[in-house]
């Protein structure tokens, strides 16, 4: 699946309010080592370098793209080219901290318990994951995707999934001292003709355009626009609202 980092970071303050919000609610007064899983272009990584300027911070993903422009934007930090289904850390963290990744990644009831158990002694692990996959815009992309004229081709493209809270209450709670689950809705203003596409094609859309030529990209888009227009109006000040719901859980072994 090919990132674009800076197609991504065109909506780079929106993105990012999640993970500010998840990091405010983490109380170690100072992790030796924190991990970034899922770091992407590296804002994120950077938000906890600030936040925890002594602590060893790693960013671990597996678009070499993503790991380039993290590199830029945080020259001190280390960051690892690694599938996070497959990572292992060579010491033990003490928070593993993962915006907006681990919705990519399947099985979760393995995948979220072999994290818990990766942590030191009473670290923490701390996600955020959209939870608005039945939201028009995600719905009108599987719709479009799932049409004659596009089911074969896309057969095999898939959005990413998360679990329901108490699914993951269930798989986390018998592993924790501690486990906060909460979510909520962002109600992001955007501007632009077309913002929600745009938006998706940061990300929900990428493997839906990658099995295609450039040609059938573009009549993908085509399609897409106009359905993404009517369900996600702008206003007369230009201005489009395009609520978010996400998920997240902080969990203290
Ligand atoms: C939506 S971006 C989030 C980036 C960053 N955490 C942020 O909040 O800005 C998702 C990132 O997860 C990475 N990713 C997805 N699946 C992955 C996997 N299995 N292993 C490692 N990284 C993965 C992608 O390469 C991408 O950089």
């Amino acid at each position: 699946m090919g990132w674009e980092p800076e197609r991504y970071l065109q909506f780079a303050d929106e993105r990012l309010r999640p993970a500010q919000d998840l990091l405010a609610r983490i109380t170690l007064p100072a992790p030796g080592r924190v991990v970034d899983l899922g770091c992407g272009p590296g804002n994120v990584t950077r938000l906890l370098a600030g936040r925890w300027p002594q602590a060893q911070i790693t960013g671990v993903d597996s678009s070499a793209a993503m790991l380039e422009r993290a590199h830029l934007a945080l020259p001190d930090a280390r960051f690892e080219l690694a599938d996070i289904g497959q990572w292992t850390p060579a010491e033990a963290p003490d928070l593993i901290f993962s915006n907006a990744a681990l919705h990519w990644l399947d099985d979760h009831p393995a995948l979220f318990v072999r994290l818990l158990e990766l942590l030191a002694p009473e670290g923490v692990l701390a996600v955020q994951m959209p939870g608005n996959f039945d939201a028009p815009s995600h719905r009108l992309i599987r719709e479009q995707a799932a049409t004659p004229a596009w089911a074969e081709a896309l057969a095999g493209a898939r959005m990413g999934a998360v679990l329901d809270m108490p699914d993951y209450h269930r798989i986390l709670a018998p592993h924790c001292r501690q486990l906060f689950l909460w979510e909520s809705i962002y109600w992001q203003g955007l501007s632009g003709p077309a913002p929600v596409l745009d938006w998706l094609r940061g990300t929900t859309l990428l493997p839906y355009l990658a099995p295609l030529t450039a040609d059938a990209q573009a009549q993908f888009l085509a399609e897409l626009a106009p359905q993404l227009a009517e369900a996600y109006p702008g206003n007369a000040a230009g201005t489009t609202l395009f609520p978010f719901r996400r998920i997240f859980l902080v969990a203290c072994r």
